[in-house]
């Protein structure tokens, strides 16, 4: 199948390396051409026009999006709907699945809360585009966050996830207890592949996860390897202060990226992840948290 992936971040690098080894051929859109790069690259406005002709002149089936414009989100939510009329009115790409890479939507679509109206509306489109073959892919945390900087193309993102691998401290909301899923990316890469190529009909939601840990067991994981590690506690007031105080965006994106993990919004529904994994991925092997941190040790100076 030819598939484009429209983004080269962080994501889109898993995908633009596992995607062709199912045997799918593939087309990266971009805003800008990137000198020196192996895979084919389409330069494009993300304007319907361009998105149609593009889909159409390539041949391209299938349409996975990786784009995320943190400093203007609105902007992203358009391109998302543009792509979506493309695949409509696209005579060939019929299969689409847009950037979300997110938490249990289904059932907590009131987050993340900075995202829901947006995603609301994406979701309620898609669901009226019976032509179309989509679905929301749902991975909850990417868990290469664990491993160094230098082991993973995602960039550090600060307090948002809670460790800080340059002083090794581990900070522990709440009461540490609440299970949450993480899922590798290029697991999560695998599996986008594994679905492309499907006879089966696809699920609205699709959630994968290669294990399900709390803050507490994640702190010990790393601590047993590396003793250096040192926790600290934050409380739910913490996380609530600059939401009620209405302090800052970026303190407030903190607590709502936080209260995906106290709600429960992260923890991937299990019986669902299995029962999408024997049908979707059954050659499929899910890293656990352990199996990842011990690929990494195993080979130091490699994107795990
Ligand atoms: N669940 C998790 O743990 C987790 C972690 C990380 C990311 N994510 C999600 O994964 C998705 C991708 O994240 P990422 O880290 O890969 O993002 P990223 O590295 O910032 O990449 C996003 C790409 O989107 C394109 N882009 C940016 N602004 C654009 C604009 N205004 N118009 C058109 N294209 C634009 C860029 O590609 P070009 O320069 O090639 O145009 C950019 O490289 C996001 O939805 C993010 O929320 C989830």
């Amino acid at each position: 199948m030819k598939v484009s992936v429209a983004g080269t971040g962080n994501v889109a690098q898993y995908l633009i390396e596992e995607i062709p080894k199912y045997g799918h051929e593939l087309v990266v859109l971009t805003r800008k051409e990137k000198p020196g790069k192996i895979y084919t690259q389409r330069a494009t406005d993300y304007s319907l026009a361009s998105l149609i002709s593009i889909l159409d002149d390539l041949g391209v089936e299938a349409l996975v999006s990786t784009i995320a414009d943190f400093e203007n989100p609105p902007v992203a939510t358009r391109i998302h709907f543009d792509m979506l009329e493309a695949c409509k009115q696209s005579k060939i790409c019929k299969s689409y699945i847009p950037s979300e890479w997110t938490c249990d939507v289904l059932n907590y679509p009131e987050q993340p809360m900075f995202l829901a109206e947006a995603n609301k509306k994406l979701h309620d489109a898609l669901k009226q585009s019976q032509d179309i073959r989509w679905t929301i892919f749902a991975n909850s945390w990417f868990m290469d966050y664990i491993v160094p900087a230098s082991q993973r193309y995602l960039r550090d993102i600060g307090a948002l996830w809670p460790m800080d691998h340059t002083t090794k401290v581990f900070t522990i909301y709440g009461p540490g207890d609440q299970l949450f899923s993480v899922c590798s990316v290029r697991d999560a890469a695998k599996a986008i592949a594994a679905l492309l190529g499907t006879s089966e009909p696809w699920d609205p939601y699709t959630f994968v996860a290669g294990d399900h840990i709390t803050l507490s067991g994640l702190f010990s994981a790393m601590k047993r390897r590396d003793p250096s590690w040192k926790s600290k506690t934050k409380s739910l007031a913490e996380t609530l202060k600059p939401i009620i105080e209405n302090t800052s965006s970026e303190a407030a994106m903190l607590s709502y990226f936080e209260l995906l993990i106290y709600s429960g919004a992260s923890n991937l529904p299990r019986a669902e992840v299995l029962r999408q994994r024997t049908k979707y991925f059954p050659n499929l092997h899910f890293q656990t948290v352990e199996e990842l941190l011990s690929l990494a040790e195993a080979h130091p100076g490699t994107i795990v």
